[in-house]
């Protein structure tokens, strides 16, 4: 056997020079609703991607349960997206959204097995009415969860995500539409691609959060 020495060093240096991990969102100030927001790009098809964004108050206590604001803009051939704040489909708040004429749909779920989550009554939500809106291509829904960022995990674990740090994070996506839109009821279909990121809270955080949710309302 023989050892390409060159690229053994090119290999060690890189892992050398490589910066620390950092989260995969990146920070997005939202023009129309006045929320920032860590933001990720998921990619659902090749080159097509849903847009998630977090946003949370500033000044929450480590493991303090608060609120946080979600925005998802899809485009239009996404039948449901679903954003898993455990960073997986089980144990974990679903938020399971999908297009309804002009408006959104937003449904509660948890899961313990995979299989279709059931609803889930621990995370509610108030859907925002200036980041929520349809057009030829696209469909956005931005809405306040209360329960979302505290929940109870695998072996009955209280989970609250870090408000000032990562949190792993996961979505699903279907290209099939719910068979009752207008229902958060709605049978589900499975989802054709699944895949989690790291968002930093840290650039979620909002010192007027209540106040911008009072705005959007
Ligand atoms: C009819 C409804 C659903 C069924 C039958 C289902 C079933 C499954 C199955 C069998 C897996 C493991 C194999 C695979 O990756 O395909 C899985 C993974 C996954 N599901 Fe679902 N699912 C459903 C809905 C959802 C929803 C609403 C979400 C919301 C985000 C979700 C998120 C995920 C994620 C993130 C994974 C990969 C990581 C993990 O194993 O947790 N699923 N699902």
């Amino acid at each position: 056997m023989q050892f390409n020495i060159g690229a053994l060093c090119a290999a060690t240096l890189l892992v050398l020079v490589s910066p620390a991990h950092a989260a995969d969102s990146v920070a997005y100030k939202d023009p129309e609703t006045g929320f920032t927001f860590a933001q990720f790009n998921a990619q659902y098809v090749i080159g097509k991607y849903i847009t998630y964004r977090i946003a949370t108050p500033s000044n929450v206590a480590q493991g303090t349960p608060y609120d946080a604001v979600v925005q998802v803009a899809a485009p239009v051939d996404v039948g449901w997206t679903g954003l898993a704040w455990g960073g997986y489909m089980t144990y974990s708040p679903l938020t399971v959204a999908w297009q309804n004429g002009n408006s959104a749909t937003v449904s509660s779920r948890y899961a313990t097995a995979h299989q279709a989550p059931s609803l889930y009554t621990g995370a509610t939500y108030t859907l925002l009415k200036k980041g929520t809106h349809v057009n030829s291509t696209y469909w956005q829904y931005t809405a306040k969860c209360t329960g979302c960022t505290s929940f109870t995990g695998q072996g009955n674990r209280n989970v609250t995500l870090n408000p000032t740090g990562e949190n792993r994070v996961a979505f699903a996506y279907s290209r099939t539409k719910p068979s009752n839109p207008s229902s958060s009821g709605s049978a589900i279909q499975v989802h054709d691609v699944t895949a989690s990121w790291t968002v930093d809270f840290g650039s979620a955080s909002n010192a007027n959060f209540a106040e911008l949710v009072q705005r959007n309302a």
